[in-house]
């Protein structure tokens, strides 16, 4: 290779790792490498990941954002996000999400997501069709998690709601992990 080629090559280089680095540092950035590894495994490494997260900002909106992503690259599910409460209203707001157009709206009680709220427990879906008052948001969706987000005062400030496209792809080890997850933001609210 000529020296000039090979010169010309060295500088591209090192222009972007400039460039990418200095948008890293503007935008305050987090980077992400998907983990490969059992469940359990995979969770450590994104609880971890969260609390980073939680650890560099309060704004309840961004960290939110940034979790939903979070779940998403590493899992790959069909929805990630979250319902904020609006007591006023007495209903659930749609928050930061991944994924298809969803309801912007959930009554106390209604759906999955209303049934967490109104019985601040974490509920697992196997069958979303069989979950009596199931909202669809996406005909695609098949199984679901939802999981209450406590505040300091330990109402239910959010709920975390996750949607697969494959049956049965939640157990009682998915939420437990996104109630630690959730339990991250319970400062911020
Ligand atoms: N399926 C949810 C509604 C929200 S969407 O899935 C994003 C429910 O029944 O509450």
């Amino acid at each position: 290779m000529a020296v000039g080629t090979l010169y010309k090559m060295i500088l591209l280089y090192t222009a972007k790792v400039i460039l990418l680095t200095g948008l890293l540092f503007i935008q305050n950035m987090e980077s992400f490498t998907r983990f490969t590894g059992d469940k359990a495994a995979q969770y450590q490494h994104i609880l971890a990941q969260a609390t980073q997260i939680c650890t560099h900002e309060n704004n309840l909106i961004a960290v939110m954002a940034n979790l939903s992503a979070l779940l998403s690259q590493q899992f790959g599910w069909l929805w990630t996000g979250f319902y904020l409460v609006d007591e006023a209203a007495n209903s659930l707001v749609l928050g930061p999400f991944q994924g298809p157009l969803a309801c912007t709206r959930i009554p106390f009680g209604k759906g999955v997501c209303g049934t967490a709220w109104a019985e601040a427990r974490s509920v697992v879906v196997p069958d979303v069709h069989a979950f009596p008052g199931h909202i669809a948001c996406s005909a695609l969706s098949e199984s679901e998690v939802v999981v209450p987000c406590l505040g300091r005062d330990g109402e239910v400030k959010a709920v975390l709601d996750i949607d697969s496209d494959v049956f049965n792809d939640f157990t009682e080890e998915d939420a437990a992990n996104l109630e630690q997850l959730c339990a991250l933001l319970k400062e911020k609210f």
